[in-house]
């Protein structure tokens, strides 16, 4: 079985792109992705450690795919398990919601006792407003595939270097 469970939500397929660049970025086998439109909360529980990708929908909301999908988490005990968060938005675009979804996203994982790792600076963007900065960085990676696409490689491996040691270390929940 996979180590790292990779759960997605996209609309356009940005993000499920971001979600297969990290995947490549493991040893074959080590990373399975979930779409959390056809994932449950077992899929979830059989992993210690998790990443959790999303993009910012309407004006600073979940997609609807991972709304429909919180319920789910209810069925999974977070304590147990590490959670690497990363958010795609569109900062010119949207520069008072710039990334919200990451953030609301992050305040429910924490609230049900999940260890949250994979927090990002903000330097590098232009927004004036964003739930996912929490003292001062992001709470995850944060990709913008609308303006700043030719960061986004080295943006996932510097990322990637910080959370893969950690991830990789989790034994496979018993
Ligand atoms: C209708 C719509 C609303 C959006 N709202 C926001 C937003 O509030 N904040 C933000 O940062 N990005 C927003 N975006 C930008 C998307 O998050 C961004 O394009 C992302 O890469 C889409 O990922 P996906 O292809 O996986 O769906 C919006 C995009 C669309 C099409």
């Amino acid at each position: 079985m996979a180590k790292i469970g990779l759960f997605y939500a996209t609309d356009t397929g940005n993000t499920r792109k971001v979600a297969k660049i990290i995947k490549k970025q493991f040893d074959e086998g080590e990373v399975a992705l979930h779409n959390v439109k056809d994932a449950s909360a077992e899929d979830m529980a059989q992993y210690s450690a998790l990443i959790f990708g999303t993009p910012t929908l309407g004006d600073g909301e979940l997609p609807e795919t991972l709304t429909e999908f919180l319920p789910a988490l209810d069925g999974v005990d977070w304590a147990s398990k590490t959670v690497a968060l990363f958010g795609l938005g569109d900062q010119q675009g949207y520069p008072d919601e710039f990334v919200d979804a990451l953030g609301i996203f992050y305040k429910k994982l924490k609230k049900k006792g999940a260890t949250l790792i994979g927090s990002w600076a903000v330097d590098g963007y232009e927004f004036n407003k964003s739930k996912a900065v929490v003292n001062g960085e992001f709470v995850g990676l944060v990709l913008d595939q609308d303006n700043q696409a030719d960061l986004t490689e080295e943006r996932l491996e510097e990322w990637l270097e910080q959370v893969k040691p950690e991830l990789l270390s989790l034994a496979v929940a018993g």
